[in-house]
């Protein structure tokens, strides 16, 4: 039986990127949005053609609880089983300190971490024994930054929910690791005015951004390796050594 893998955000990005990956390898793929619907069908054309994965597509907001049902409703009503889910999806916001409102700080904690603990809460039992669980961490939860407070506190949350949720999903056969990239070249890092890609590009020891495609054989090495449990591995290039 084909192996199955639930990516949020996985249409485009570093989303995209490991559901392209995983396809190649024999993986059928859940994929799922918040709102660009032709994107995500343009995804699912251009993965099918170079791949054999069966695919599924779900909007489904992470800002929103319900989202949690709409994913773990689809998975039963198409009897799927996971052999990995890559909770990819993630929210930003920039305001200075003094601009910070509380509803935003919500929004992004509800996102980045409630919205997570929770779908894997629900999704367990579809989970198979030797399953593993991917985060999308980040760079700046680990090296603080002044761009966005509440994005560099919910990574480094992510990253410490990892290290905590190994010994809860140890009894279910399940691991669990994170991925922390630094600055990859997506819609979201291509938003930013050249002067600021090229602040970044100076801090890197590589002195350039990663590409999604170098990213996502991190995704299935992780994913795939059996002995690899409550890591958070760090693919930034060399960000700081410069
Ligand atoms: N790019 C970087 O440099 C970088 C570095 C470190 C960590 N990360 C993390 O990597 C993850 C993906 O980033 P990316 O750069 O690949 O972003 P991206 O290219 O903008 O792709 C975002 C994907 O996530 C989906 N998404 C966005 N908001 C969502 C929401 N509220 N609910 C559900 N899905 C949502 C998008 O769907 P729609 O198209 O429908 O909006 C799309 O599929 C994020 O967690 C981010 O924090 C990125």
């Amino acid at each position: 039986m084909k192996k199955q893998v639930l990516i949020t955000g996985g249409t485009k990005g570093i989303g995209k990127a490991v559901a392209l990956s995983l396809g190649k390898a024999g993986y059928d793929l859940i994929l799922t949005y918040a709102s660009d619907e032709d994107t995500a069908k343009n995804t699912r054309e251009e993965i099918r053609r170079i791949t054999q994965a069966g695919i599924f597509l779900l909007k489904a907001d992470i800002t929103k609880q319900a989202s949690v049902e709409t994913i773990c409703s689809c998975l039963a009503k198409n009897d799927l089983s996971l052999d990995a889910i890559v909770f990819n999806a993630g929210l930003t916001r920039r305001d200075s300190f003094e601009d910070i409102q509380m509803e935003d700080w919500e929004r992004i904690f509800f996102g980045n971490v409630h919205f997570p603990v929770f779908l894997l809460q629900r999704a367990l039992p579809f989970i198979n024994k030797g399953g593993s669980i991917v985060f999308t961490g980040s760079a700046m939860g680990i090296y603080p930054h002044s761009a966005s407070l509440a994005y560099g506190v919910t990574k480094s949350a992510i990253h410490s929910l990892v290290k905590n949720l190994v010994k809860f999903l140890a009894p279910y056969e399940i691991r669990i690791n994170g991925i922390a990239p630094g600055f990859v070249d997506t819609e979201w890092q291509k938003e930013k005015p050249l002067e600021i890609r090229q602040n970044i590009e100076k801090k890197v020891a590589l002195g350039r951004f990663c590409e999604p495609e170098e990213l996502a054989e991190v995704y299935k090495m992780v994913i795939e390796n059996s002995y690899l449990n409550g890591e958070i591995i760090v693919v930034d290039g060399g960000y700081s050594y410069k």
